[in-house]
């Protein structure tokens, strides 16, 4: 089937294709190329599917989508991936559509902030943010700027996921947060706000960390704070 995606994704020259597991994803130089290392966080988030509870689950900052369909792979969950770029949007229905899975997929463009009714709740959340300290983007310059450029710490798009995820983690839910290695790791988990714990973190040395966070305390008490409400 000809959709607007796949023409307006094949109308450019150089679209690639890269193995992902057992996924062909297909992107462009105006997404950020796969990283292999990052199939760790779609095989711990499909572990943790397993026992999550039911709902759907988010991906915050999917790109082209390879670590939430991997993810998902081989389950019955839904997928409510958000990306601000159109193109990434663009290339992740064509994705999901190659896996099989575009009747699982749900695919939104626009900020993370913005993405998401403020009734949604979810068991489990992805975030990929970009986390490149932004001195150092221009050692990376065939990457998308937007894709990389995590501002002046690297965390800025990762604080805004943790405010997305307190918002919208469902009761005993889990997110898995994708940061550079090193200090990032530790500076993320000191800044989760309460009723949210980082109990875990995976890291492929010299690439990345993937970092587990849970949350300790139900939703209406982390919105409303450690006092009020306590009681109740
Ligand atoms: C590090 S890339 C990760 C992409 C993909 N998950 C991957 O691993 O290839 C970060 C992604 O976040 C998106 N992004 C950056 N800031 C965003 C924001 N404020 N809201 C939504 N998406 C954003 C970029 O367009 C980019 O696709």
């Amino acid at each position: 089937m000809t959709t607007l995606e796949t023409v307006v994704v094949t109308a450019r020259r150089g679209v690639r294709i890269v193995q992902f597991g057992p996924l062909r994803i297909s992107y462009d130089q105006r997404v950020l190329e796969p990283r292999p290392w990052t199939a760790l966080q779609s095989r711990w988030a499909n572990q943790l599917i397993g026992t999550a509870a039911p709902g759907p689950v988010l991906e915050l900052c999917s790109g082209a989508g390879q670590i939430g369909l991997l993810a998902v792979h081989g389950t019955d969950r839904r997928l409510v991936a958000v990306d601000a770029n159109p193109v990434a949007s663009a290339f992740h229905r064509i994705n999901a559509r190659a896996a099989g899975l575009e009747d699982q997929v749900e695919v939104r463009t626009s900020y993370l902030t913005d993405a998401c009714a403020e009734d949604e709740l979810f068991p489990m959340i992805l975030a990929d943010p970009p986390w490149v300290l932004r001195s150092q983007v221009d050692r990376f310059p065939d990457d998308p700027v937007r894709a990389i450029d995590g501002g002046e710490d690297g965390l800025d798009v990762a604080r805004q996921c943790i405010d997305v995820i307190n918002r919208h983690l469902d009761d005993d839910g889990v997110a898995l947060v994708q940061v550079g290695d090193g200090p990032q790791v530790q500076q993320l988990a000191d800044a989760l706000p309460y009723g949210l714990v980082a109990t875990e973190h995976r890291a492929e040395p010299g690439r990345g960390a993937v970092v587990k966070v849970v949350a300790t305390e139900p939703r209406q008490r982390r919105l409303t704070g450690r006092g009020s409400g306590a009681r109740g």
